[in-house]
């Protein structure tokens, strides 16, 4: 209860900013609490008050004050093609602020699929050439989150580990903590009697999608797909998007645009 708060510097590059509305959901522990009372968040340029040069001043000091000491975590990723001209933060190619930050960072969190893996901006023929962050920056440990978005949970799980223990969660051989990402979808699915017992549903909204069984033949990726949703839920545990009737698409799975999901190029 004592210990100084983490200083948290929070980059946004290529992305749509979900990874965060995800995050500003969290109910275990709540956003509100994370942010005022477990971490110093002092950059963000979504969340935060400031805007413009105070904005990137408050990086800048931050930097300077916490020289090795903060956590640096990235949403979205960075561009390489004309320059990083198509992603701009304080008037430079976000690539330059994030070998910038990462420099004395004591950590990097990768938070989503933008940043673990490229997300759909990485997808065929990736006109902006965008990479994900261990792809910019090599020399520093990394943890991934990926999911697009991550669970709110997970999220600040991630966090309040890091926190309490001051060290980096287990990893796995992609850098993802195992606590969240070493089963599949498929392990604790709740429609997997179905899929065992032969149960599918052939179309949607056929007579097996109204008794809920296995979406497998529907393109579910389930089988594939390492993720916390079937334990930890969305929205406080209330569903995820098999309890929604739609098989999962692998969004937490690396080039999962470009391999077969429900999408086609
Ligand atoms: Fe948005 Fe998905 Fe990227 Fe997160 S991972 S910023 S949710 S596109
Ligand atoms: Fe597996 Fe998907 Fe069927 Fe669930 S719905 S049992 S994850 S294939
Ligand atoms: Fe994504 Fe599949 Fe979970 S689509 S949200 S990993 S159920």
């Amino acid at each position: 209860e004592n210990k100084p708060r983490l200083p948290v510097l929070w980059l946004h590059g290529l992305e749509c900013t979900c990874c965060s509305e995800s995050f500003i959901r969290a109910a275990q522990p709540l956003a509100k609490d994370v942010i005022l009372s477990m971490i110093s968040l002092d950059y963000d340029p979504t969340l935060m008050a400031a805007a413009g040069k105070q904005a990137e001043d408050c990086l800048e000091q931050t930097i300077e004050k916490y020289r090795g000491n903060y956590v640096l975590a990235v949403e979205g990723n960075a561009p390489a093609a004309q320059d990083g001209m198509s992603c701009i933060v304080g008037g430079k190619p976000f690539s330059q602020q994030l070998h910038h930050a990462a420099t004395d960072a004591k950590l990097i969190i990768a938070w989503g699929s933008c940043a673990t893996n490229g997300c759909v901006q990485a997808a065929y023929p990736n006109p902006t050439q965008a990479a994900p962050v261990h792809k910019m920056i090599t020399d520093k440990p990394i943890i991934k989150v990926p999911g697009c978005p991550p669970i709110a949970e997970v999220m600040v799980g991630v966090l309040t580990y890091l926190l309490t223990f001051d060290e980096l969660p287990e990893l796995d051989a992609q850098r993802r903590p195992t606590m969240f990402y070493s089963k599949r979808i498929h392990d604790k699915c709740y429609r997997r009697p179905h899929f065992d017992a032969g149960r599918f549903v052939e179309t949607w909204d056929d007579e097996n999608a109204r008794q809920g069984y296995c979406l497998y033949k529907m393109g579910c990726k389930g089988p594939t797909t390492y993720n916390a949703c079937a334990t930890t839920g969305w929205n406080g545990g209330i569903s995820f998007p098999i309890g929604s009737g739609h098989g999962c698409i692998g969004c937490s799975e690396e080039g999962f645009w470009d391999k077969g999901s429900f999408y086609q190029r």
